[in-house]
């Protein structure tokens, strides 16, 4: 099968030589009261609208000749523009999805959005909640296609067909996203892309280098591994501002310590870590950011065979420390190891991985926040923020020596599990001995709850999320800015 082309879905945005045009103007209901959410107009769209006595139920709409109004849900104002809560700015991209399926029926080519504090969060929902991820079937019908525009919100745009292409990567099945194809899609999705470097490395790099904790995950795969490294250079002085490791599991069976089948599909999300990083450092090189970047990423498939790593197996780390693998299935953090060993080789001065590293952060926070674990209280502030703004949250979560004591190893330096309880903090800890946090700000984030299975389906539906790509550029362009 040919590489499957993603570009599809961000052109149903960009209709050529549009012809009639739609103007879409938000509302609320609270009390009975109609909120018109516009800065300009406001007389005629609030009697045509209280002509129609709205409801106020989130995409409910009208029209008339030339605009469309849609209803974000009843919703209390706060009075403060823009600090508006993050369930009227969610229902507000669930408008999104009943508009982009009503849009059909109006048979307008040109959408564009009277401008208000909502847009962003609107456009950014009219294009995630489009997303399909239908490339694999015989026949996939004529998408609704139309023009967007929306010149002030280009970043906007940006960002959510960014996100929506993690997602492609995440939706692909593993036989047509091995470790080898992935390379190909980031090199496609950097194609054209100024200032970047693109270095594929084989199995001989890793060998050279002593990555033994990575190559003992791949080695019950017929896949070869790849490591890969995307290097931006947006500013003058060579100095590395920040290095990025993502998890590029490309299918996690779990290996010897084999996975239960049911559900094991969604193992081929394993790369999400990879995924939001690639397409977060993207958005960088797009925004032009005044700041040097290193994203690597250890790709692998994780499988059991008669290579495979069997439990209990001791294997030395790039960096010297000796590791005991005592599950097959705790593999995120051996790659990561290796690869946070190499990441620092460039002395970063923040240093961030993501990961779908545990079942366990599942359990601690569901979908709705993704977990992180930094030393540094400032970065952890900022993160939040940076969170709460992207409307992608995070909740940060504990290091502590007491969940390192618990990963003894009889006979090697560590072991890769801990026994029962905070399995993403062991995790996290785990990966904080590979870290010299005197020298880099390091922060992890455990992204496996939000990847999929989402609190607000409506949006996202099956599959893959996408999420926190939102969160993760809006932090690296803080840090770029903080930098200056
Ligand atoms: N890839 C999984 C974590 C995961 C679970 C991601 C669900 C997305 C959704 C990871 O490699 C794993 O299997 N972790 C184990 C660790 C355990 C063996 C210590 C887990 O969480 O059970
Ligand atoms: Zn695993
Ligand atoms: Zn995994």
């Amino acid at each position: 099968m040919n590489s499957l082309d993603f570009t599809r879905l961000r052109k149903r945005f960009e209709l050529q030589s549009p012809k009639s045009r739609i103007n879409i103007v938000l509302f609320s209901v609270e009390d009975g009261n109609v909120i018109l959410f516009s800065k300009n107009s406001q007389e005629d769209h609030m009697s045509f609208l209280k002509s129609n006595n709205p409801i106020g139920n989130v995409g409910e709409f009208f029209s008339n000749k030339n605009n469309l109004y849609v209803s974000i849900g009843k919703h209390k104002m706060t009075g403060i523009e823009s600090n508006y809560p993050i369930a009227m700015r969610t229902d507000t991209m669930r408008a999104m999805k009943s508009l982009y399926i009503n849009l059909k029926r109006f048979n307008k080519s040109e959408i564009v959005f009277e401008d208000c504090q909502l847009v962003e969060d609107a456009i950014f929902g009219l294009i995630t909640t489009s997303y399909k991820y239908d490339f694999l079937k015989k026949s996939n019908e004529e998408e609704y296609s139309f023009f967007l525009n929306a010149p002030k919100y280009t970043k906007t745009m940006e960002i959510a067909h960014h996100q929506n292409i993690a997602r492609f990567l995440g939706d692909t099945p593993a036989n047509l996203m091995t470790p080898r194809l992935f390379v190909e899609y980031a090199r496609k999705i950097f194609e054209g892309s100024s200032n970047v470097e693109i270095h594929e490395y084989k199995k001989d790099f890793m060998e050279e280098k002593g990555m033994n904790l990575l190559l003992s995950v791949n080695q019950g795969s017929v896949e070869e591994p790849r490591l890969l490294q995307i290097r931006y250079s947006g500013k003058k002085q060579d100095s590395t501002d920040i290095s990025m490791v993502g998890k590029g599991v490309c299918f996690d069976s779990g290996g010897i310590s084999i996975k239960p089948s049911p559900n094991m599909y969604r193992m081929k999300g394993d790369m999400m870590g990879a995924a939001t990083l690639l397409c977060s450092l993207k958005l960088a090189v797009i925004m032009n950011l005044n700041s040097n970047i290193v994203l690597t990423i250890p790709l692998v498939e994780n499988m059991p065979s008669g290579t495979a790593t069997k439990p209990g197996d001791v294997f030395k780390s790039m960096s010297g420390i000796t590791v005991e693998v005592d599950n097959t299935d705790a593999e995120g953090r051996l790659i990561l190891a290796d690869a946070l060993t190499l990441a620092q080789q460039d002395n970063p001065s923040y240093l961030i991985d993501a990961a779908t590293l545990t079942g366990a952060i599942t359990i601690s926070l569901g979908s709705v926040y993704a977990g992180f674990f930094t030393e540094d209280d400032e970065l952890a502030n900022e993160i939040q923020r940076c969170g709460v703004e992207s409307n992608d949250l995070f909740w940060r979560m504990p290091l502590s020596s007491f969940y390192r004591d618990a990963m003894k190893s009889q006979v090697a330096d560590i072991n890769n599990m801990g026994g029962r309880g905070a399995g993403s903090c062991k995790a996290a800890e785990f990966l904080k001995e590979f870290v010299d946090t005197k020298k880099t700000k390091w922060v992890h984030f455990d992204i496996a709850g939000m990847i999929d299975d989402n609190y607000i389906p409506e949006i996202y539906g099956e599959g893959m999320t996408g999420k926190p790509v939102r969160g993760f550029i809006n932090l690296i362009e803080k840090l770029t800015v903080k930098k200056e």
